[in-house]
């Protein structure tokens, strides 16, 4: 892996020289046989690579927008929003940004979010429940699947959105029994491409219920982004260059295989984990829930800001705490097509560099 900036942030992410190299290709117009069959070839490899018959939708923007997306089209009024850390905060916040009326439950932050924290809570008026696969600002990686189906024994009716902004195409998010409504992911995290498109893999269910729910908007109008997908276009202009570099990623990745995929984000993880315990106050979240993709780690009296300037003096980038728990803890990010070769190259710099600001 050649890494010119040795970035070992929680995304945007390292990207591979061959990776930006296939953006490079000639442009081509959005309304042409060529950008159908580019997009419908990735759509399928997406498909492929999560083992989903979901259909999947795609929009030039970061995951955001159909984060918002989703509750534009599949609630009328009333959601209930799961919560534990800044990005499930943040879901919280879009929901009531676009006039819906949201019910909490915040679980503690560094802890997963577990089917207990949502007994009795999902009502025949909630037609949505949101939650944050792998939250990012605390490391934590929940089972999504126990959660959905907790939701679903309450209320089937109610629609299930999981924000995998930070676990897809690291985590096996398992979607066949997930069964997500709305499943969004963007291209900066561990698919390792440049920032610039978003994705939902949405499902018939939400598809329908957005017939009856008004004030979609046009950009997140999932009808209108479905109906283009039929004829494989977007409905608005898309980043072509980057759908290019996305074509030759997927290819890339499901020739890794995604089991392979998998087990080495967990590798990563589990060496960085190993590290904390051995040199510093150990890793942030609960045992067992640990991120695949984004360690936190417990800074203890650690000066961070000047061990990250040596570090960086090295050519090493890593990331700062997030929300809440930013002055007491850090971050390295280890996903997409960094190796465990290269987590290892950057614990020996930190080993050296601890010894050097301590
Ligand atoms: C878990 C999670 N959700 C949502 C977002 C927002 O994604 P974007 O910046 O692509 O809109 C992020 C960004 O870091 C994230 O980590």
């Amino acid at each position: 892996m050649l890494l010119s900036r040795k970035l070992f942030t929680v995304g945007p992410v390292h990207v591979d020289q061959e990776v930006l190299g296939a953006m490079t290709k000639p442009m081509i117009t959005h309304r042409t046989k060529e950008y159908k069959s580019l997009h419908g070839a990735i759509v399928e490899k997406l498909r492929k690579a999560l083992d989903t018959d979901l259909e999947i939708l795609l929009v030039g923007g970061s995951a955001s927008i159909l984060i918002e997306g989703a509750v534009r089209n599949g609630v009328n009024s009333k959601t209930l929003g799961i919560t534990n850390g800044s990005f499930g905060d943040r879901s919280i916040e879009i929901s009531e940004l676009n006039g819906k009326t949201v019910d909490k439950v915040r679980v503690d932050w560094g802890r997963a979010i577990r089917p207990e924290h949502i007994k009795g809570r999902v009502g025949k008026d909630v037609e949505a429940v949101h939650w944050v696969s792998n939250e990012s600002s605390t490391g934590v990686l929940s089972d999504s699947v126990a959660i959905a189906d907790e939701v679903r024994l309450q209320n089937p009716d109610s629609l299930v959105f999981v924000d995998a902004v930070t676990s897809a195409f690291a985590s096996d998010l398992n979607l066949k029994k997930l069964r997500p409504d709305s499943l969004v992911f963007g291209t900066q995290k561990a698919l390792a491409l440049p920032p610039g498109l978003a994705f939902m893999a949405a499902s018939e269910k939400l598809l329908a219920k957005a017939k009856t729910v008004p004030n979609r908007g046009f950009y997140t109008d999932l009808l209108k982004l479905k109906k283009q997908n039929d004829d494989n276009y977007a409905l608005t202009t898309p980043p072509v260059s980057l759908m290019y570099a996305l074509d030759f990623q997927l290819d890339r990745v499901l020739k890794e295989g995604m089991a392979s995929r998998y087990k080495r984000h967990r590798e990563m993880a589990d060496l960085v984990k190993a590290w904390a315990e051995k040199n510093l106050n150990g890793t942030f979240p609960e045992d067992g829930y640990q991120s695949a993709t984004i360690s936190v780690l417990n800074r203890g009296d650690l000066d961070f800001d000047k061990f990250h300037a040596a570090l960086k003096a090295k050519g090493y980038e890593i990331s700062n705490g997030y929300g809440e728990v930013k002055d007491k803890t850090f971050r390295i990010g280890h996903m997409g097509d960094i190796t465990p070769a290269a987590v290892r190259e950057l614990l020996k710099v930190m080993d050296e560099t601890l010894e050097e600001v301590q």
